[in-house]
């Protein structure tokens, strides 16, 4: 009989250790000292959008974190406790929210339908719909309308990150640190740069700009 999907992963670990340790025999004893990534990335829990593997880093380049719709909801102490580990501890020069092309949650936030709990999650996505209602509802293909709204949860997700307390302070103590916006096309596997990226907090509308 066939083992279990489950068990395969432990069988595929011993295989991914052997195979990285012929690559080089001192993998994991480097990894095991400490880890010095440069990066934020905030994606999608999505299967299919899997951090390293979609930007070919290895294990300690890449400090991540996930949820339905890569959101950046200003009472996540989950978001916010690792937004702040990343910044003051890691010191990561760049956080990068990365959206994708198809996303469920995002097509949800575009139904009347409920999904129970999550609704109060998806919330925040129709808030996005809602600060570009005009826009989005000006666009009569639903798929165009659909992958567009993917785009413009990104920006969102950008500016909320931007509007932080943390990342503000950053800024204000001259912390090398910029944030970007992109989206990643499944059927293609390629990452499209928005061209979202800010610097410094004088790009927000001001009522966000905190004088410390
Ligand atoms: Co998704």
């Amino acid at each position: 009989m066939d083992k279990p999907f489950y068990e395969s992963l432990l069988d595929n670990n011993k295989k991914w250790v052997v195979e990285k340790l012929s690559e080089n025999n001192n993998f994991f004893k480097k990894l095991a000292d400490g880890q010095n990534p440069h990066v934020l990335w905030i994606g999608c829990a999505d299967s299919r959008v899997p951090a390293n593997e979609i930007t070919n880093t290895n294990p300690g380049e890449v400090f991540v974190h996930r949820n339905i719709a890569n959101m950046v909801v200003h009472t996540d102490m989950n978001m916010l406790s690792v937004l702040d580990y990343a910044v003051n501890v890691l010191k990561v020069r760049h956080v990068i929210v990365c959206g994708h092309y198809g996303c469920g949650g995002v097509k949800a936030a575009m139904t009347n339908n409920s999904y129970g709990i999550i609704d109060n999650w998806i919330r925040h996505i129709k808030d996005v719909y809602r600060f570009h209602k005009d826009e989005l509802d000006s666009i009569d293909d639903e798929k165009n309308r659909f992958d567009r709204f993917v785009e413009l949860n990104v920006k969102e997700q950008v500016f909320d990150l931007a509007k932080t307390s943390i990342v503000q302070n950053a800024w204000e103590n001259d912390q090398d640190l910029q944030i970007h916006g992109w989206v990643y096309q499944l059927s293609s596997g390629i990452i499209k740069d928005l061209d979202i990226n800010f610097k410094s907090n004088n790009e927000l509308n001001d009522v966000y700009q905190l004088d410390f």
